[in-house]
């Protein structure tokens, strides 16, 4: 297969395949925060984030939620379908953290009364700011059509989510999700990994995500490793 470097992400580089519909994730231990202003490296993250988005969406298909997964081809590297991929990205909350605790002055860890949905412009160069139904609609991002399947997309896979991780002791506090256009349809796209979720021991509330790493917790890569071997 020949491999033609399309895009370098922060924590990703996409290669192009001989497929035209198809595109190559290859995962890097690479880590950033704080929009790239803190950098490192988490051991054997690439590894543990394929497979664990591999589990997820196998999860997700099973459950009727379609996404770009076709499948996993190494330790580090994912076949998946090449998106184009709409510029707002999906937050979905179950318990205060992170920017809600700041934005709404409540303490991390409260438990919201129902899930919140939120819509990020995905522009590095504004710092993926907050933004609303009409922001997409004016940026030209989505149509309210689709953003409202966005939304129903975002609610069902935390509902699957959230009962899979409860069964294995872990708390889904919150998570990121990227869709992509492809063939007339909308795709979930991106990864799903202890990058872009929040997962707390169900028991002790320990923090088993990138968390350890933008707050210097230590034992960064245990709990990558952790998530991992509960999945299993
Ligand atoms: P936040 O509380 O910082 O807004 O993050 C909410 C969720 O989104 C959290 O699970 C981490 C994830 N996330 C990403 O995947 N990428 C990002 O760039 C940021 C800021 C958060």
């Amino acid at each position: 297969m020949s491999r033609t470097l399309l895009y370098e992400g922060k924590a990703k580089q996409i290669f192009q395949t001989d497929d035209p519909y198809e595109a190559l994730i290859f995962f890097k231990d690479d880590a950033t925060a704080f929009n790239g202003e803190k950098k490192g490296q988490i051991r054997s993250k690439g590894m543990l984030n394929n497979a664990i988005s591999t589990l997820f969406f196998e999860l997700l298909d099973s459950r009727g939620v379609p996404s770009h997964f076709v499948k996993r081809i190494d330790e580090r590297s994912m076949l998946v379908k090449k998106l184009k991929i709409i510029q707002v990205e999906v937050i979905v909350r179950n318990i205060v953290a992170g920017s809600l605790s700041q934005r709404l002055g409540w303490p991390e860890g409260r438990p919201l009364p129902r899930p919140i949905v939120e819509f990020y412009y995905k522009d590095d160069a504004l710092g993926d700011p907050l933004i609303n139904n009409d922001h997409v609609a004016v940026l030209g991002l989505a149509s309210p059509e689709e953003l409202a399947h966005l939304t129903a997309e975002g609610l069902k896979i935390n509902a699957v989510l959230q009962e899979h991780l409860l069964s294995r002791k872990v708390k889904l506090v919150d998570f990121k999700l990227e869709f992509g256009r492809f063939d007339n349809r909308i795709l979930l796209g991106d990864e799903i990994s202890p990058d872009t979720c929040r997962f707390w021991d169900a028991d002790t509330d320990k923090k088993l995500d990138k968390d350890r790493f933008r707050r210097d917790l230590g034992q960064v890569e245990e709990a990558y490793q952790e998530i991992y071997n509960r999945l299993n």
